[in-house]
């Protein structure tokens, strides 16, 4: 009986350990191990046998079970594991629809690429990049830049305020110039340094305004700096950025942190322009406000916009289609 025990426990092993699915294991535990299974038949034979060989097959019949219990519990985990990732294997969605000979290509957005393009020029100039946060506080995005509390000026900007702190004290950037700012509070001059950023205002989409955009702030801060290094500057990106035959020109604007002030436009080959931005001398006072001596230190800053420089570009006419995420529109670029 001893043998017979050993054999149906080996058999036993075996045949749960090629159960190929969690039905077949279920009834090779149920042929083995159930009420009417393999086991207990033997078991039920315990009754006629004398008392030292009943325990000793008893012992065998423990074994036995605990033996071919063991194998099914591992069986079992087996199974399960490999049917959850046949089942996730199943139920796996591309949701990719393109696909090139099946490898998948993805590119960098056209704003990405034109702020790419725009840090490039910069730094061919000699310019260093910074960033500043789009959560901004009133100082640096108006006080420090010259605006007057209940200036005029400021309804120039749309504001979107952040429910934090004193009503009025937190918005979203407006602007790219309160990097500026955090700029000349950081470092020492001299300073040659780009600012690419996403600025928000309260502007209803349109052709060629965004509610978020990006705006490339571009500041100087130096001994001796005058308005013809702002003209040159302006110049030299034009011709980088956009081509050789291309040129720039200023006219008179209104800042509160540049005096004077000038809006920048480029001209193109056939002579027709585009108004890009704003741009001018540091005012004394955000000099003044940022600790640096008016006296010693003169700076240029500009500032215009991403999206409209790109579409201008690359002929888009609407600036939504920037964001409305169509992969016909997107894939061109
Ligand atoms: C400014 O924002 C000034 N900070 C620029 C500046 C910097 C002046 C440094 C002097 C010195 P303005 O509001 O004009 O200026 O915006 C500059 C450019 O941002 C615009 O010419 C335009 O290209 C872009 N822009 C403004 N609003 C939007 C908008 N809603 N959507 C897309 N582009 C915008």
């Amino acid at each position: 009986m001893i043998d017979d025990i050993a054999r149906l426990a080996a058999e036993g092993t075996e045949r749960v350990g090629v159960a190929s699915t969690l039905d077949e294991l279920r009834s090779v535990e149920s042929e083995l191990l159930g009420k009417r299974g393999a086991l207990a038949a033997l078991r039920q034979q315990l009754g006629s046998l004398p008392p030292d060989e009943r325990r000793t097959i008893g012992q065998a019949l423990n074994d036995a079970r605990l033996t071919v219990q063991a194998a099914v519990d591992a069986r079992r985990d087996a199974l399960a594991t490999a049917g959850r990732a046949e089942q996730l294997e199943a139920e796996r969605l591309d949701l990719t629809e393109h696909v090139h000979g099946g490898r998948r290509f993805g590119h960098k957005h056209l704003i990405t690429q034109a702020i790419e393009r725009l840090e490039d020029v910069f730094v061919g100039l000699g310019f260093q990049v910074a960033e500043g946060p789009e959560v901004e506080d009133d100082w640096h995005n108006f006080g420090a830049l010259n605006f007057a509390e209940g200036h005029p000026a400021r309804d120039m900007y749309d504001t979107l305020y952040v429910d934090y702190g004193e009503p009025g004290s937190t918005l979203l950037r407006t602007h790219t110039s309160p990097v500026q700012i955090r700029v000349m509070e950081h470092l020492p001059p001299p300073i040659y340094m780009v600012m690419p950023g996403r600025c928000y205002r309260q502007d209803t989409a349109d052709a060629t305004h965004l509610p978020a955009f990006h705006q490339i702030e571009g500041l100087v801060v130096d001994r001796g700096i005058t308005l013809a290094h702002l003209a040159g500057t302006i110049d030299l990106f034009t011709k980088a950025y956009f081509g050789g035959d291309f040129t720039s020109r200023l006219r008179p604007a209104y800042f509160p942190f540049t005096e004077p002030s000038a809006e920048f436009d480029i001209i193109r080959p056939d002579g027709s322009y585009l108004e890009l931005g704003g741009c001018g001398m540091v005012h004394p006072n955000v000099l003044a406000n940022c600790g640096l001596d008016p006296e010693e230190w003169q700076g240029f800053a500009f500032g215009f916009g991403i999206e409209r420089l790109a579409i201008t570009r690359h002929g888009v006419d609407d600036m939504r289609d920037l964001i409305t995420n169509d992969l016909r529109f997107l894939e061109q670029f």
